[in-house]
């Protein structure tokens, strides 16, 4: 299947930024942290039953093989050409980890996926875009699966719950000079220029699931955000039947 889904629904710029030198994570043990946050929570997340677990959006997914680790197999995504030519070099050859070319997400099959993560994807998409992914993500679902979306900007969201998310690593793993020197370099960076230029998208919690229940899904916001970033919010969805 070809379709609109395998264009840049977040109209190219956002997918640039992701593939190309970034520095968002402020250094390597930023990077780590980041990950190991999202492996423990989506570890904590996951039923036993759940065999396939599709990672859309997955960045550069070092909690991978940590999920897989526990018996799943993952499947990686990403719109960006660079990330997943990263990710072919990083997993190849990794035991329960396939990272898919986008005629290979063209081409999975309906029910055969058990949990679908999206974390920290929406905000780069269009309103339209994540809509029409919705029915997508539905049909991929297997009959007891659920849709996880997360790290979801509330409106009216201040920088200070980024500059936390940032901290709260920095503090724990003790590369807080490093984190203030990158809070420096990313007032200053392509991301700041583009966050200005474009924008993040945000939703109300109560818009989310409604928007989520238009789409067939059954869905609440959990207690706790996937990640650092304690002022963004996480939905798990099942399919409505
Ligand atoms: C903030 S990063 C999040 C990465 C990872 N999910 C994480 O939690 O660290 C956003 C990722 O979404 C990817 N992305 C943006 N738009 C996408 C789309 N339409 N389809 C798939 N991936 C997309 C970007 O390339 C980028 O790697």
């Amino acid at each position: 299947m070809t379709s609109a889904l395998t264009k840049d629904p977040s109209g190219g710029s956002w997918t640039a930024f992701w593939g190309g030198p970034h520095r968002i994570y402020v250094n390597e043990v930023h990077l780590r942290a980041h990950y190991a946050e999202i492996a423990r929570d989506v570890a904590a997340l996951v039923g036993r039953e759940t065999r396939v677990l599709l990672d859309f959006g997955c960045g550069d997914a070092l909690a991978a093989p940590e999920i897989a680790g526990l018996g799943i197999d993952v499947l990686l995504y990403d719109a960006a050409g660079p990330v997943r030519d990263r990710l072919a070099k990083r997993f190849t050859g990794t035991p329960g980890i396939r990272v898919l070319a986008p005629a290979e997400w063209d081409a999975l099959r309906s029910g055969t996926v058990d949990v679908i993560l999206v974390n920290s994807v929406v905000q780069y998409l269009t309103r339209e875009a994540l809509a029409g992914l919705l029915p997508r993500f539905r049909a991929l679902l297997s009959v007891r699966g659920c849709l996880v979306v997360a790290d979801v900007i509330p409106p009216g969201a201040s920088l200070i719950g980024d500059i936390a998310a940032l901290l709260r690593p920095a503090l724990r793993h003790g590369f807080l000079m490093v984190a203030l020197r990158g809070l420096v370099a990313t007032y200053f960076s392509d991301y700041r220029r583009l966050r200005s230029e474009l924008g993040l998208t945000s939703y109300r919690a109560d818009e989310m699931v409604a928007l989520l229940g238009r789409h067939g899904f059954a869905a609440s916001r959990l207690v706790k955000n996937i990640g650092f970033n304690r002022s963004r919010m996480t939905f798990v969805a099942t399919v409505a039947r």
